[in-house]
């Protein structure tokens, strides 16, 4: 495998997939979405199931990690990169820029941009983990976009494990759910920007907790649009005419939370290839 932090990696551009990178499961709704709006593209998904949760680490540990798993894809002649995770996109994206040269694209500055639209008093929540949240960096994407928006931001850690448990529907999880929301809806926000790529699978819980005033917003959607302008402005898109196809690996068993998913985005994922990890240089 190519070392990645080579920064010229060769790659036969017009005929790799799109390689797509979670911590985990949860960036298969980001996977879902790319399908809809690019069904003759070939997807490269690589879940890094043998260190997920990424979302309480640090920044040096998650840009290590995708860097690492970025290395995976490149392997695989991914002819652009989508970081379907918050957290790496957060933390880890610039270092990816540096380091590859092939076009990159996180979740945050799609799901920034949608909140802005989205947003009528200006007031925008934003949940995700812990290192997100840190982070910052949905603010600064935002407040690029709209100087004056408020945003009001709340780490969510206890989220993730409840979503991997299925536990979709469940008294416990509306409950965690005020907990995590109150405090952002007594700020009067009218938006909330899912920020994490498992929070789609719990859309229906968080609906009825944040009420009907406020318009939940993920990057899913809109990170595929951005995908889709970068195909076409790098003319990297696959013929039209071409059937699209899903390749999923996994750095480490973890059949019962992809199944889940699986069932829930209605994807169509066949055998798992598992990936060992190599340490960056
Ligand atoms: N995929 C991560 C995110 O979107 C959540 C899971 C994790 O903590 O690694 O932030």
């Amino acid at each position: 495998m190519e070392s990645p932090d080579s920064p010229n990696v060769a790659v036969e551009i017009e005929k790799g997939p799109i390689g797509v990178f979670d911590s985990g499961i949860g960036g298969l709704t980001v996977v879902a979405a790319l399908q809809q709006l690019l069904p003759a593209e070939q997807i490269f998904y690589i879940g890094d199931t043998a260190r997920v949760p990424y979302g309480g680490k640090s920044r040096r540990t998650i840009e290590r990690y995708s860097v690492e798993i970025a290395g995976l894809l490149l392997a695989e002649q991914a002819k652009l990169i989508v970081v379907a995770c918050n957290t790496a996109s957060a933390l880890a994206v610039p270092r990816l820029k540096q380091l590859f040269n092939l076009p990159v694209q996180g979740v945050i500055d799609p799901g920034a941009a949608a909140a802005v639209r989205s947003t009528r008093n200006g007031r925008i929540g934003v949940i995700g983990t812990r290192a997100t949240i840190a982070s910052h960096a949905y603010e600064q994407a935002i407040h690029a976009l709209a100087p004056d928006a408020r945003v009001f931001a709340e780490p969510c850690p206890v989220l993730v494990p409840l979503i991997e448990e299925a536990w979709f529907e469940d008294a416990i999880t509306d409950q965690v759910l005020r907990r995590y929301l109150d405090p952002l809806l007594t700020e009067g926000i009218d938006t909330l920007v899912l920020g994490c790529t498992h929070y789609p699978l719990l859309r229906e819980a968080i609906s009825r907790a944040a009420g009907e005033a406020v318009t939940l917003v993920d990057s899913a959607h809109n990170c595929a649009l951005a995908v889709n302008e970068i195909l076409k402005s790098q003319s990297l898109a696959a013929p039209e005419r071409q059937l699209g196809s899903l390749q999923v690996a996994l750095t480490d068993a973890s059949e019962g939370f992809l199944r889940v998913a699986e069932e829930a985005l209605e994807l169509e994922i066949g055998d798992i290839q598992l990936r060992a990890v190599q340490a960056a240089g």
